[in-house]
């Protein structure tokens, strides 16, 4: 009986311990820039993209960030993976107008096509930099790759933004942000509540506008997810089939031998 008490009590202290721990280091942790697990659609081996959503961020993409940020890897015809028409792309291409080269061989403007890639809001990163106050936006395509933390990190730059805590000092034009890493971002705050209407009725909270866009822009650096997650599954299936039929043979070719 003893050595069994005495075994629970320490396996108590023990736990004791690092609950103690845990609590002590969770604030640490805290403001270290930790992120928000906002929860996504597409996350896990059988996730899709919220159609809905990615055509709201891309409401938010247009409206809002391709002020500042280019999208150059995505193509318009990208747009039919969350569910527009070809006839809807054909029409948001060629609400945009590309350099071409025209019939005189002077440099000329046309309408673009799906086949095009997104339009940049600025010729190149010093033109950026001169209209921004010398901060360049990253190209945004494959941003949720590039990042730890991928759509939690994004999502969290977006609804990062607050006061300083009293006694920080903030650089010139900068803004203070909980999870971009340094907590000072040149980015001023891009979403706020009612920043855009959405045709669907969805109410556009902060929240709301930062994870449709992150789903969009999650779209936009994996257009084939969805299909390289439904071959990983038939490859499991397959596999277990494989076991299965594995397992029948081997079982009839002993049989004689038991
Ligand atoms: C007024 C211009 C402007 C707008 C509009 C804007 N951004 Fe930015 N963004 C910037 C600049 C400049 C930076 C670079 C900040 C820095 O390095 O301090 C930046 C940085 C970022 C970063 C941080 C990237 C990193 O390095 O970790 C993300 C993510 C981002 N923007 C997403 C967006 C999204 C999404 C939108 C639309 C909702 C948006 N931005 C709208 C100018 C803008």
């Amino acid at each position: 009986m003893r050595p069994a008490l005495s075994t629970a009590r320490a396996g108590g202290q023990f736990a004791a311990t690092l609950l103690a721990a845990t609590l002590l280091a969770a604030p640490a942790i805290a403001q270290e820039g930790q992120l928000p697990h906002p929860g996504w659609s597409f996350s896990g081996p059988f996730g899709t993209f919220d159609r809905a959503a990615a055509q709201r961020g891309f409401q938010i993409y247009k409206e809002v960030c391709s002020n500042c940020h280019s999208l150059k890897e995505a193509y318009y015809r990208n747009l039919e993976g969350i569910g527009l028409s070809e006839e809807q792309v054909k029409a948001v291409a060629a609400s945009v107008t590309v350099p071409t080269i025209g019939d005189d061989g002077q440099p000329a403007e046309r309408p673009a096509l799906p086949s095009d890639h997104f339009k940049s809001p600025f010729a190149n990163d010093k033109a950026a930099r001169a209209a921004l106050n010398g901060a360049l936006p990253p190209d945004l395509s494959v941003i949720v790759k590039a990042r730890e933390g991928g759509p939690d990190y994004v999502y969290g730059v977006l609804t990062g933004y607050g006061e300083p805590p009293a006694g920080m000092k903030m650089g010139d034009g900068m803004n203070y942000n909980r999870v971009f890493p340094g907590h000072q971002i040149a980015m001023p705050q891009p979403l706020q509540a009612d920043q855009v209407q959405y045709s669907d009725g969805t109410k556009p909270t902060l929240d709301q506008e930062a994870h449709d866009v992150v789903t969009f822009l999650t779209f936009i650096a994996n257009p084939e997810m969805e299909s390289r997650k439904q071959i990983g599954v038939k490859i499991i299936l397959f596999l277990a089939m494989l076991t299965g039929i594995t397992y029948v043979v081997k079982r009839r070719v002993w049989s004689d031998v038991h």
